[in-house]
């Protein structure tokens, strides 16, 4: 049972939402945290046990592809077994609703915000179902079959990696700049589970604030305060899968599990 004061921060949320003409909503791990997928920012700085800079950057692939392959095809397996959660699926409720004036960014790699409906996903990070060659530079869905130790590109047989944004690379341009794009016009910005520490995404939160007089209304949903908190007009703590669902109910909006 949420607490008096949480209570009357959903409200605040809902009516802000509900007379947004424009929402733009950036998620991070946190809101595939309930589907099983593990966050990246443990206390011990390690991600599932590796180092940053081994497995998620371009030399750490130079110096040990197969321990980068190892890893992926590991989250890759697990993905294999976890679904949406109401998370994902309040948000693609909540699309349908706006249709073209919302917009989705997602730091997320996993691809559940498709699976569970959302359309316009615009995907900051890339996605780990697809593989790019790093010889032609072609790039392929593979879905979630497994990939083997070191995959080769069917075409010219250099090697594949994964089609994911790793630190000191650059964002895809086009997404970013429609992200934003979408920040910048909207009246609510919506920040869901990320602890909002990984630029470029995380400037999309002062730009929807900053851009226009009077900015968008932030929104945080998190199970806790983080690096953009003093950014958000609205906190609300605790699990987006609860949280999420809990708003669009308040809004009359009707979700449909996938
Ligand atoms: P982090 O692991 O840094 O942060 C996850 C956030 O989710 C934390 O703030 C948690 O408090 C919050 N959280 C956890 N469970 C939650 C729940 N059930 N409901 C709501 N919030 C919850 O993940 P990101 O912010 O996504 O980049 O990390 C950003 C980027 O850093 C990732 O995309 C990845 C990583 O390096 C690349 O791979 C380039």
């Amino acid at each position: 049972m949420p607490s008096m004061e949480s209570q009357v921060e959903i409200e605040r949320a809902a009516a802000a939402l509900a007379g947004a003409e424009r929402v733009v909503v950036l998620t991070g791990a946190g809101v595939s945290a309930e589907s099983g997928v593990p966050t990246f920012r443990a206390s011990d700085g390690l991600w599932e046990g590796h180092r940053i800079e081994d497995v998620a950057t371009p030399y750490g692939f130079a110096s040990n592809p197969r321990l980068v392959w190892q890893f992926y095809n590991g989250r890759r397996a697990n993905l294999q077994n976890v679904t949406p959660n109401p998370g994902h699926h309040a948000l693609a409720a909540m699309e349908r609703h706006w249709r073209d004036r919302f917009a989705l960014a997602t730091q997320n790699v996993d691809g559940l915000h498709r699976r569970a409906g959302s359309e316009r996903v615009l995907e900051l990070h890339g996605n780990i179902q697809r593989t790019r060659c790093t010889g032609c530079a072609q790039v392929e869905d593979r879905g979630l079959e497994p990939l083997g130790e070191l995959p080769q590109c069917p075409r010219c047989g250099a090697m594949l990696r994964p089609d994911i944004v790793w630190f000191h690379e650059m964002l895809p341009d086009d997404i970013l700049w429609e992200a934003q794009q979408a920040a910048s016009e909207c009246d609510v910005f919506l920040v869901v589970g990320t602890s909002a520490v990984v630029y470029p995404a995380a400037g999309l939160i002062p730009l929807a604030k900053q851009t226009r007089t009077p900015g968008a209304t932030v929104i945080e949903i998190n199970l806790n305060a983080t690096e953009a908190s003093h950014l958000a007009d609205i906190g609300l703590y605790g699990p987006s899968g609860v949280i999420l669902p809990l708003l669009v109910q308040k809004l009359g909006i009707k979700v449909e599990h996938a």
